[in-house]
């Protein structure tokens, strides 16, 4: 099974100032003036040209598409991804895409048929089943303060989704996607306003019911962390697909290839001065 792993699109939509108040204003303003010419358009079409030329069987999305969720922001970026909008593709949100309480449904009316089918009754916990291998999004975001880009897990959703997805599956290998790291490049550290506050709690989890893979983004430079006894199975992290790298932003994505009880990667990021998506080394720890 191949899968391509993309993350943070964080796509730019010019929007009206005035018509902006709060968090939102300020956010736009911050990306507008700070962020917007490190994602330049060029890159998510040329990751979108990679990704048709490529043989895959799953497309992953771990948030972020979006950068206040206003309705134009999701609007346009339907239009933009529409080439790799399709049967094969996973989507999850990123706190930027529940930016406010407002527009916190939008993600759902724009992205609801690329999320997967829902196994509770309430909470946000949805799968997507590909061979012997379960896909899982689940949430980490909540509207938060200004400046406040942290995230949690719900323990009872994480619970009760592990435990049904072990009795009605238990031959199948469950691959979780959630936008939050559980664990950080020790050269990029989060704050405690960056996140995933109950990280630990969460891992125990993962760590007792045995999930094969995490894959997340929110932390815009890209890494694997390989299992060892302490997190007994892999990370990845593929933000900002769309980011132009730097020093220390070593920005991309992840080809994901699995055979078995092995997992293969090769990483892909965009070439400033070439104008084309290229394979690098992988960061791994
Ligand atoms: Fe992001
Ligand atoms: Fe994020």
């Amino acid at each position: 099974m191949k899968i391509i792993h993309i993350s943070d699109l964080h796509l730019p939509t010019k929007l009206r100032v005035f018509s902006l108040l709060g968090k939102s204003l300020i956010g736009y303003l911050n990306f507008h003036f700070r962020r917007r010419k490190l994602h330049p358009i060029d890159v998510i079409k040329e990751i979108m040209i990679h990704i048709n030329n490529s043989n895959y069987d799953i497309l992953v999305i771990s948030g972020d598409i979006t950068n206040i969720s206003h309705e134009k922001e999701f609007s346009e970026a339907k239009k933009i991804l529409s080439p790799i909008l399709n049967k094969k593709t996973f989507i999850i949100p990123g706190n930027h895409d529940r930016y406010s309480e407002k527009n916190i449904h939008l993600f759902e009316k724009y992205f609801g048929e690329f999320l997967g089918e829902d196994i509770l009754d309430n909470g946000y916990s949805k799968i997507k089943i590909l061979e012997d291998k379960i896909f899982l999004g689940l949430d980490s975001n909540s509207p938060t303060p200004i400046a406040n880009a942290s995230g949690k897990i719900d323990l009872e959703i994480l619970n009760k989704s592990l435990d049904i997805l072990k009795k009605n599956h238990s031959s199948k290998k469950i691959i979780l996607v959630c936008h939050h790291p559980i664990w950080n490049d020790p050269r990029h550290e989060e704050s405690i306003y960056h996140k995933m506050t109950n990280r630990d709690e969460v891992v125990q989890v993962l760590k007792e019911k045995k999930i094969h893979l995490y894959l997340h983004g929110h932390a815009h430079t890209n890494w694997v962390k390989l299992e060892d006894e302490k997190i007994p199975f892999t990370i990845i992290n593929s933000a900002s697909s769309t980011r132009l790298w730097d020093k220390t932003h070593e920005t991309g994505f992840h080809l994901i290839e699995l055979e078995n009880e092995n997992i293969k990667l090769k990483r892909f990021a965009y070439q400033k001065r070439e104008k084309k998506i290229t394979e690098l080394p992988l960061i791994q720890f």
